[in-house]
């Protein structure tokens, strides 16, 4: 300290007033970090808790296993309550912590007024996308102009005619890459997690921006593997998994993947969006935007200049928007403003929100349907007799896989929900001073409502009905008591029932599920995100068998990025001749 002040530049006066005031300074900095508490909810105590709050054990937790969300409704379980508190960023109020599906249901749907988008989703997105509507608040005044850029995005029309070919043609890429790897493979697994991710990024960047196959990261893969003749196999050892050299990155592709990936920094890092910010300052991350920035300025105009020509021909998302767009322009006698920074954000966004997302499901579903062979089999057969009278020896078309109604395949497809916990937690901010399971929450409390935990995967804690809210009470009767016993189990079955006409129907309240949200600020591409799954198991299943693959390629942990993936996750693929039968 005294070399430092030695040497400034300040004149004696200024540098004896800095000396006094800096153990000030840092008493109240120290004070300042010191995790404050609510009164009456259960937290971790003991002396480094005192002081660090709940950094080190969730860091130890996270190198140990890479889930923040695991280390969260793991709290509760240890300190043995519905409700706990923990501290884990500096600086900041503690966190909240519930786990409980009707408190959760309730804060979701009905105490919407008391509880608004997070915070802490406002800094994870805010560095990537600060005008996309999933850093606002419900009365943000310009989430209001961004719904209307998007109004027409998950519209029936827009998502079955322009969208779903989109995402089948993508879909049928992978099927090809995969007979090749099969082919190659001779019966050993190998590693299907970034051809998944691949593919849902092509899938997701042809439905918002009808990208060109010089784009498509699949279709680099295919060129590369089509000109090799073999691969090393592992003869004496048939559990081991094959390897395949990867196809260098198309740029766009590389661009876009680079910055959405980088979001992760924001999600775990304790200095959120401030270390995400200093990130997006390397070279890397700046030429990465400018290739963003300038592919959708591209995109636009090109789109712009088409529509003006043709008006009508919808084939992306982002031709839906400058339609709209457009339109009111003409309407309203104005030029049309489509390089607003909303429109940027929102485009980019959808980017964001279906990538990891779409691929993280279908990920966990091919695992548990690789190692469930009985409702594997269930399922091909049930897409059969729907399928083969009109599609006979050939794949289905993407009308014929939109037109399916198939209560078995909705129901896998919920079970896959139910056990994908890819985002293990919703979060909610108290807009103003509020009680929780009885006790004080003030104004600007992160709430976790964890997914994870007891009232999800396993028996509910015990809650005196009186320490619920008034809504939460007068709903009591809609949420079932569930049998626990078997949820740790992929039974597709559950969720079937019979109808009045002994039919078999889909009863969504069997089991609790809510990935993808509830209530007005849920996952807005829900139903792309559906269709998108939907199109992707039925080839597959039509494709190829899925066999077990060897345990010790088969674990079922899983590690955060964004959304929670698989740790491994390998495929042992049989290519099926297709039926002109039942099989
Ligand atoms: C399996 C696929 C998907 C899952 C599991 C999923 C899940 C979620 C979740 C949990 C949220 C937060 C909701 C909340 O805070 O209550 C969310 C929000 C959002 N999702 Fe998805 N999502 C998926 C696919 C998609 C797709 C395909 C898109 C875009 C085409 C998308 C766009 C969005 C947007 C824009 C938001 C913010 C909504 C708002 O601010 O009101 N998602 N999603």
């Amino acid at each position: 300290m005294w070399s430092v002040l030695a040497g400034s530049a300040f004149p004696w006066g200024t540098q004896l007033t800095l000396l006094a005031v800096s153990p000030l300074i840092l008493l109240l900095l120290i004070s300042l970090a010191i995790p404050r508490r609510l009164r009456g909810i259960p937290y971790n105590r003991g002396i480094t808790t005192w002081f660090l709050g709940d950094i080190p054990s969730m860091v130890s937790h996270i190198r140990r296993k890479p889930e923040m969300y695991t280390w969260l409704s793991a709290q509760n379980v240890k300190l043995g309550s519905p409700i706990v508190q923990v501290s884990v960023r500096p600086f900041t109020a503690p966190w909240v912590i519930v786990t409980d599906f009707r408190e959760a249901q309730d804060v979701l749907t009905r105490r919407t007024k008391t509880f608004d988008r997070a915070t802490f989703i406002e800094k994870v997105f805010g560095t990537l996308i600060p005008n996309g509507m999933i850093t606002m608040k419900s009365d943000d005044p310009r989430l209001h102009t961004n719904k209307i850029l998007v109004r027409g995005f998950m519209a029936p029309t827009t998502l079955n005619e322009a969208i779903a070919p989109q995402m089948y043609k993508r879909t049928l890429q992978v099927m090809e890459l995969w007979k090749v790897k099969a082919k190659l493979a001779r019966g050993h697994p190998f590693e299907m997690i970034h051809d998944m991710a691949n593919a849902a990024f092509d899938a997701i960047a042809g439905a918002v921006f009808n990208l060109g196959d010089a784009e498509s990261i699949i279709s680099a893969q295919i060129r590369l593997l089509s000109t090799l003749g073999s691969v090393p196999v592992p003869e004496d050892d048939d559990a081991a998994a094959v390897h395949f050299p990867k196809a260098p990155m198309p740029p766009i592709a590389d661009a876009i993947i680079t910055l959405t990936d980088s979001i992760v920094v924001a999600f775990r890092s304790p200095l959120s969006r401030w270390h995400h910010w200093l990130l997006s300052q390397t070279p890397r991350m700046r030429k990465a935007y400018t290739i963003k920035e300038n592919m959708i300025t591209h995109y636009l105009e090109s789109a712009a200049k088409r529509l003006l020509e043709s008006p009508g021909n919808i084939t992306c998302l982002l031709d839906d928007l400058l339609q709209n767009e457009l339109v009111a322009a003409a309407k309203e006698k104005r030029a049309p403003d489509y390089k607003s920074r909303a429109v940027y954000d929102e485009l980019y966004e959808m980017v964001i929100g279906g990538y990891e997302t779409t691929s993280a499901t279908v990920l966990w579903g091919l695992k548990h349907l690789s190692n469930n062979q009985d409702a594997q089999t269930r399922l091909r057969t049930e897409l059969q007799r729907a399928l083969l009278p009109q599609v006979g020896n050939r794949f289905p078309t993407v009308e014929e896989i939109i037109g399916l109604r198939v209560p078995y395949l909705d129901a896998v497809m919920e079970e896959i929900f139910r056990m994908a916990l890819i985002a293990s937690a919703h979060v909610r901010t108290a807009t103003e001073d509020t009680t929780l399971l009885g006790h004080f929450i003030p104004k600007g409390t992160d709430v976790f409502l964890a997914l994870n935990g007891p009232g999800f995967t396993s028996p509910p804690f015990p809650i005196r009905e009186e320490l619920r809210s008034r809504t939460s009470q007068e709903a009591k009767g809609e949420v079932r008591d569930w049998d626990f016993s078997t949820f740790g189990e992929f039974r597709p079955e559950r969720w079937l029932v019979r109808d009045k006409l002994g039919n078999e129907v889909v009863d969504l309240s069997a089991a609790p599920q809510m990935l993808f949200s509830l209530g007005p600020r849920s996952c807005f591409g829900r139903r792309l995100g559906v269709l998108s799954i939907k199109i992707t198991l039925v080839c597959v299943v039509w494709a190829f068998d899925l066999e077990r693959v060897p345990d010790e390629l088969n674990s079922f942990e899983g590690a955060e990025v964004l959304s929670r993936m698989p740790i491994q996750g390998y495929l042992k693929l049989r290519e099926r001749s297709f039926p002109s039968a039942l099989t």
